[in-house]
């Protein structure tokens, strides 16, 4: 059996005996792309990665990516229909060139998911990236009110962060677009998540009597990314597992790469400090190294349950985090429930048939 897009289980004979293995649309080349695309940035989150290490300082050679790799990789991905992540280990819309390649990489055929801390949206950026019908911009927002924003978004404007919700929301909602405007909450000690969800999504907020019209909640866990960080892992306020590693591969192998601003492919999200060369965009390409010897390698201890004999897994604090059902593919999903509703006035019946019809 292998997961689908989705992470629906499906039968499938080349799965190689084992309950998982790649997902189906990632056989040839990864479904999505993690680029760190800038690493300087204009807050001090406490509960950050880059916030609690050296890494930004080690990329003060390559700050931002530069417009040869990024069109590179979009030109690659674009025929496959890959989810471009657009984040890094700062603000990606401090890259001076950020509008510019994102439009050029949905152009090229990719998807894009914008992850923003909201606050560098300068003149019309915003409305060209909506007009470009980018496929999802994430706001992280960690609050529901300005004081706690000063504490969990430390340097960040708590009324600009509303104002940029609002307009995005507005916009896309005038024009139309298939832009998905979401929020995103890290759950953690001195955050009430579903009180971020009510005041960001829902319209029970019973003092404001209004949400901000964000089409649906990441909420995500607090990970440490281990020896990368000196974040305390104390702060969860749900450190509940998702997978048990002992008998669970992790997910992001099958389906998934991260690329940093230098071109240099790791293995996955939790190896931030770049300790892993599995390849470099520059002279190699992607669906060679996605299908090279070190992918295969780590996939096929996973598989053989045998993850734990890396040591980079093995020390891997956040693999339990990772889940093959509860991920980025069903917030893709469900946004778009929600996007079909407020946009095209559909409702779930109309959505679900049309998901049987596709089946
Ligand atoms: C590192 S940020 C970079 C993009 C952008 N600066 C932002 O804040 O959205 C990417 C995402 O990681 C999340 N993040 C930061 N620290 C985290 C932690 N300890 N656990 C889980 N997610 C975290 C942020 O909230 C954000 O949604
Ligand atoms: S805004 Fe993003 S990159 Fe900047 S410190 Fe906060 S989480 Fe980290």
């Amino acid at each position: 059996m292998v997961l689908d897009h989705s992470g629906t289980q499906k039968h499938n004979k080349m799965s190689n005996n084992s309950d998982y293995g790649l997902r189906e649309n990632a056989k040839e080349y990864p479904m999505m792309l993690v680029l760190s695309f800038a690493y300087p940035c204009n807050a001090l989150c406490p509960h950050c990665p880059y916030t609690n290490s050296n890494i930004r300082k080690e990329y003060k050679d390559m700050p931002y990516m530069p417009d040869d790799i990024f069109k590179k990789i979009a030109d690659e991905s674009g025929p496959y229909g890959s989810y471009l992540r657009i984040s890094g280990g700062g603000e990606p819309m401090l890259h001076p060139n950020a509008v510019e390649l994102l439009v050029y990489a949905k152009s090229k055929g990719c998807k894009i998911g914008l992850i923003t801390n909201g606050s560098k949206f300068e003149g019309n950026s915003l409305e060209k990236l909506i007009d470009s019908q980018i496929d999802l911009i994430e706001f992280s927002v960690d609050a529901d009110n300005e004081k706690d924003y000063a504490i969990f978004r430390k340097g960040l404007d708590w009324k600009l962060l509303n104002t940029n919700v609002e307009r995005a929301v507005e916009y896309r909602n005038k024009i139309k677009s298939t832009t998905k405007i979401i929020v995103s909450a890290v759950n953690q000690k001195g955050v009430d998540i579903d009180s971020i969800e009510d005041y960001w999504v829902n319209k029970t907020d019973k003092k404001q009597n209004f949400g901000h019209g964000a089409d649906y909640i990441i909420k995500r866990k607090y990970l440490s990314w281990g020896n990368n960080t000196e974040i305390d892992q104390t702060k969860s306020a749900d450190p509940t597992p998702y997978s048990d590693t002992t008998n669970t591969p992790c997910p992001f192998i099958f389906e998934r790469l991260n690329i940093d601003s230098r071109g240099n492919i790791m293995v996955c999200g939790y190896d931030i400090s770049a300790n892993t060369s599995m390849g470099n965009v520059v002279n190699e390409s992607i669906k060679d190294i996605w299908n090279g010897e070190g992918f295969n390698f780590y996939r096929s201890k996973h598989l053989n349950n045998k993850g734990n004999d890396i040591s980079i897994c093995s020390q891997c604090p956040d693999w339990k985090y990772r889940s093959w059902n509860h991920n980025y593919w069903k917030v893709v999903k469900e946004s778009n429930k929600v996007w079909l509703k407020k946009v095209k006035n559909m409702n779930f019946e109309d959505d679900f048939q049309m998901e049987e019809q596709k089946n």
